[in-house]
C-alpha cells in the first residue's frame, strides 16, 4: 500500500510502495532528489556506537528541528574541520527515513585517510559537524519492485541498512534478500541486527559470505569464499525477477557486474553505488554542455581558466578538469567525491562553456542557472569561473 499520491508517483497500484514520513521529497522529473538544502546545517554528535573493530556509527542530531528528509540509500556530505582545514567526504545515511529525529552514518576507518581516522579518533558526543545533502538516487524508492536483492561488501552495507530498517519499520519487508560479503566474520557490520530482523520478518533473508575465518575464533560455518555465479544462483534462484542494488569496493563491484551478466539479470534492473569514484560502471554519464557567453579561445593554446573573484588565471591542458586547474592556480574549491556525484564543488560559470560528465550531482535547473561541477568538467575554450 502506498501513500504516495498517484499523480506524482508512477508505481503500479499492485507494487508495494515505500511509505515515508510526510513532506519527504517527491519525484522531480525522472529523478528523486531531496529538496535543495534539506539537510544543509550543523548537526550535533549524540552517540558513537562501535560496530566492528574498524567501523563506528555516529548518531547525529539536526540543529534545525524537523529537517530530516531523505530516501533510504541516499548519502550526505560531511564537512569537518581537521586541524584547521575543512575536509569533506560523502557518507551514506545508515539510519532509515522512518526514524526522522536522528541520522546515523556508519564509517569504516581507512588507514592514512584524511577524514575517517579523524572521525574514529576524535569525533565525540557534543561535537558539531557540517552536513550537506541528501544526494543520490541509489534508492528502492526510485525503483519500486515486488522483490529486491541487496548485494554489498565491506562498508557498502550502509545503503542496505537504511533500506532494510525502513522497510521493517513500515511492515513492507515482504521479499528482500541481502547478500553481504566480508573478509571475516569479525568484519560483519550489524550482523546480529539483520539476523534478528530476518528471524522476525519471514520476508527478509540474509546471506553472509566470508572469505576467511576470524583470527582466534571458531571457524566460519556460513557461505565461504567470494561471490560468484554458482553461489548467487543457489542462494537466490529467482534473481532474474529481482531489482538488484550493489554497493562495495571496486574489485567487488566489477566482479558482481560480471556475475549478474552471467546470470542474465536484466541490466535495467541492476543499480550500483560505488564509494570509490571512477569505479562506476553502468550507463555512460550524460554529457552536459553549458552554453553561456562564449569567450574566444586563444589560438591553439590550452584553454585559459580565469577565476573571476580571485583574479587568477591558469592554462588548462587537454584532459585537465576545471577543479584540477583551480588547485594548480591556488584557488582551492571545495570538493568531495571528485566525480560529479555529490555537488560539493558546484560553482558558477560566468563566461565560456564546459563539457560536463556528471553523475547526478547537479540538477537541470542549476545548469540552466549557470552552475556547473568543476570536478567533472573540462573547458571548451577559455572560461571564467565565479571563484
Ligand atoms: C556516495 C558515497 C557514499 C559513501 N558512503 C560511505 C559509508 O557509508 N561508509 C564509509 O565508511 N565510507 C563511505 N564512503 C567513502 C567515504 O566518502 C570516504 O571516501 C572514506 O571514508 C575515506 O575517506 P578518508 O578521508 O578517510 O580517506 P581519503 O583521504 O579520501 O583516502 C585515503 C586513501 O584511501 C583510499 N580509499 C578511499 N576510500 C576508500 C574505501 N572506501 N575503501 C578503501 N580505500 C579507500 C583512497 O583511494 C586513498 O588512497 C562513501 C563515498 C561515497 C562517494
Ligand atoms: S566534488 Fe562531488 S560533484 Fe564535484
Amino acid at each position: 500500500m502506498s501513500e504516495w499520491p498517484h499523480d506524482t508517483w508512477s508505481q503500479p497500484a499492485t507494487t508495494p510502495g515505500l511509505r515515508l514520513v510526510p513532506d519527504l521529497p517527491r519525484p522531480v522529473g525522472d529523478r528523486f532528489l531531496a529538496p535543495e538544502s534539506a539537510l544543509d546545517q550543523e548537526m550535533v554528535v549524540r552517540r558513537r556506537v562501535p560496530v566492528t573493530h574498524d567501523v563506528v556509527t555516529f548518531v547525529l542530531e539536526p540543529t534545525i528541528p524537523g529537517t530530516l528528509s531523505f530516501l533510504p540509500g541516499q548519502f550526505v556530505t560531511l564537512v569537518v574541520d581537521v586541524d584547521g582545514s575543512s575536509v569533506e567526504r560523502c557518507y551514506t545515511i545508515s539510519s532509515p527515513p522512518t526514524r526522522p529525529h536522528l541520522l546515523t552514518i556508519t564509517v569504516k576507518r581507512i588507514k592514512g585517510g584524511a577524514l575517517s581516522p579523524h572521525l574514529h579518533d576524535r569525533l565525540s558526543p557534543g561535537d558539531r559537524v557540517g552536513v550537506r545533502g541528501p544526494c543520490g538516487d541509489f534508492s528502492i524508492a526510485a525503483h519500486p519492485a515486488n522483490r529486491y536483492l541487496l548485494l554489498s561488501a565491506g562498508s557498502g552495507i550502509t545503503p542496505s541498512l537504511s533500506t532494510v530498517r525502513a522497510m521493517a519499520d513500515l511492515a513492507e519487508l515482504d521479499d528482500v534478500v541481502v547478500v553481504h560479503s566480508a573478509r571475516t566474520p569479525a568484519d560483519l557490520a550489524c550482523g546480529n541486527e539483520l539476523d534478528a530482523l530476518a528471524t522476525t520478518h519471514p520476508g527478509l533473508r540474509v546471506v553472509w559470505v566470508c572469505e576467511n575465518d576470524s583470527p582466534a575464533s571458531v571457524p566460519w560455518t556460513g557461505q565461504r569464499g567470494r561471490l560468484d555465479a554458482r553461489l548467487l544462483a543457489s542462494q537466490v534462484p529467482d534473481i532474474a525477477e529481482r531489482e538488484v542494488f550493489t554497493c562495495g569496493p571496486p574489485g567487488y563491484m566489477a566482479a558482481t557486474r560480471q556475475v549478474l551478466a552471467e546470470l542474465h539479470v536484466d541490466s535495467g534492473r541492476c543499480h550500483e553505488e560505488s564509494f570509490t569514484i571512477g569505479d562506476r560502471g553502468g550507463p555512460t554519464p550524460d554529457l552536459a554542455v553549458l552554453l553561456t557567453e562564449v569567450v574566444e579561445p586563444t589560438e591553439e593554446a590550452a584553454p585559459t581558466v580565469t577565476f573571476g573573484r580571485s583574479g587568477r588565471s591558469v592554462a588548462c591542458p587537454l584532459g585537465m578538469t576545471v577543479l584540477e586547474a583551480a588547485t594548480s592556480a591556488g584557488v582551492p574549491l571545495p570538493s568531495s567525491c571528485g566525480g560529479g556525484l555529490c555537488g560539493t564543488c558546484k560553482s558558477g560559470l560566468l563566461a565560456g562553456r564546459v563539457a560536463m560528465f556528471h553523475q547526478g550531482g547537479i540538477r537541470p535547473r542549476e545548469i540552466a542557472a549557470g552552475k556547473f561541477l568543476p570536478c567533472c568538467s573540462t573547458p571548451d575554450g577559455d572560461i571564467v569561473v565565479d571563484a
